[in-house]
């Protein structure tokens, strides 16, 4: 009998748990993995990724939904293909997302292509390869896309991105379905541009976009949502534009924190389909692109304390991950649990949890109670399977970090450690004159 340990429960249990003092991925101690590999590290467990999917995939169950992963959430392509062999489309927002979904060995005929700011090469590769539908953001964007299908001598799906004006409620620089937005074209307006897209050549229409921002744990911002656009597509069927589906864009929140509360997916996909159904809209295919919470809580990214600086107001655990791996608590504010890999249950003392690069911004967690801790210990910083290696850098030179995969009592590595000699190599010497 395991004996796991109760004072504790990372927000990615069970596949985190401690056993006695050891924190484990699946049946691997983190501490096995540090010796081996060296800290820091991404750690997924597959088999919470596996669940995430399954939640989706019991929802949608007996319903037309296709389920587009936002792959800029975590875009290795061991994620894609695990994903995409679990049945996931993708939507992906750059040619370079295209092209790990066809190195993952996944057909493109569920691809989504959405951005504001899809550049020609981006766009023809996307018709070459046949994706499923262009999420449009502006009328300059539709005319270059008829354009480029016409040469190509292709057909283009497209859908209009719409920004519905709603708030959802979240950090202001994830938050995008706002009139201030930079992102879809005002509700207002979007009619006009649906009826231009009708003459366009080469363009079939098939569907309405929309995305109203990440991390939304309210229904209810999607509910008024889902209303607008129900009313604006039966606007267009009176025009005889008529869809095949309506795509709601991702931003199901996650919990970071145990108290944190977030809504079902079921009741959401309940709700859209009988409001479909109840505006005689059948066979409307519905889709989903979530990203954040189909991976955010299945990683942990795994760190070793470097130095413990006691100042006259805070004692400050200097670690070996920085802003450059996870940027979120610099850029959002936002908040990690952060679990000792040992936890030994000692005296606990407040900590400000920080990285070695040269910024003040360069923390991880702040006013933390936690086990004291000494150099040499390992901290594992949790919810990093989302939007953290995708939005890693090289900043103050560093190397970005290596990723794994657990599987019971397996591991694979899915990203080599980068290694300084491969930043140096991309950079060139001027001649001294
Ligand atoms: N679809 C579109 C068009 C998007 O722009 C996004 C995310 C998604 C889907 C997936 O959203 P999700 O289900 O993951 O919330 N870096 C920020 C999050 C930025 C989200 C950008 N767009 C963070 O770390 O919180």
């Amino acid at each position: 009998m395991t004996n796991i340990n109760q004072k504790i429960t990372p927000v990615g249990f069970p596949h985190f748990h401690y056993i006695n003092e050891d924190l484990y991925v699946e049946n691997i101690p983190l501490k096995i993995l540090s010796e081996k590999l060296d800290t820091p590290l991404y750690v997924y467990s597959r088999a919470s990724i596996r669940e995430s999917w399954n939640k989706y995939a019991k929802a949608i169950k007996d319903k037309n939904v296709l389920i587009c992963y936002g792959m800029k959430a975590n875009s290795n392509i061991s994620i894609v293909k695990e994903l995409g062999f679990l049945g996931a489309g993708f939507d992906i927002v750059s040619g370079g997302e295209l092209k790990k979904v066809i190195a993952a060995g996944i057909n493109t005929n569920k691809v989504v292509f959405s951005g504001v700011g899809k550049k020609s090469w981006e766009i023809k590769i996307a018709l070459e390869y046949g994706i499923k539908c262009f999420n449009i953001e502006s009328e300059s964007e539709l005319r270059k896309i008829s354009k480029i299908s016409n040469i190509l001598n292709k057909n283009a799906n497209i859908s209009i991105r719409i920004n519905p004006n709603v708030d959802a409620n979240t950090h202001p620089y994830i938050s995008t379905g706002l009139k201030e937005n930079k992102f879809g074209i005002d509700i207002e307006e979007s009619l006009a541009l649906y009826k231009l897209a009708s003459t366009l050549p080469n363009i079939k229409i098939v569907g309405i976009d929309c995305h109203i921002g990440s991390q939304i744990t309210e229904l209810a911002p999607y509910i008024d949502t889902i209303n607008k656009i129900i009313n604006f597509a039966k606007k267009l069927h009176k025009i005889n534009i008529n869809i095949e589906h309506i795509d709601l864009g991702g931003g199901l929140g996650i919990k970071y924190h145990n108290n944190d509360k977030i809504f079902n997916i079921e009741e959401l996909l309940v709700f859209f389909a009988a409001k479909l159904k109840e505006n005689n809209l059948h066979n409307i295919q519905i889709i989903l692109e979530p990203g954040r919470s189909l991976v955010g809580n299945s990683g942990i990214l795994l760190s070793k304390v470097e130095y413990i600086k006691t100042t006259l107001t805070k004692n400050f655990a200097i670690i070996d991950a920085a802003m450059n791996d996870i940027m979120r608590p610099a850029l959002y504010q936002a908040y990690h649990g952060i679990l000792p890999v040992y936890n030994k249950n000692n005296n606990k003392q407040y900590y400000d949890i920080v990285g070695p690069v040269c910024e003040s911004a360069d923390w991880i967690a702040k006013n933390r109670l936690l086990s004291s801790l000494k150099e040499g210990d390992l901290i594992a910083i949790e919810s990093a399977g989302a939007y953290c290696m995708t939005m890693a850098s090289n900043y103050n030179s560093r190397p970005k970090a290596a990723e794994i995969i657990v599987d019971k009592d397996k591991y694979y590595i899915i990203r080599q450690r980068e290694s300084i000699e491969e930043i140096i190599q991309k950079e060139l010497l001027i001649p001294i004159e």
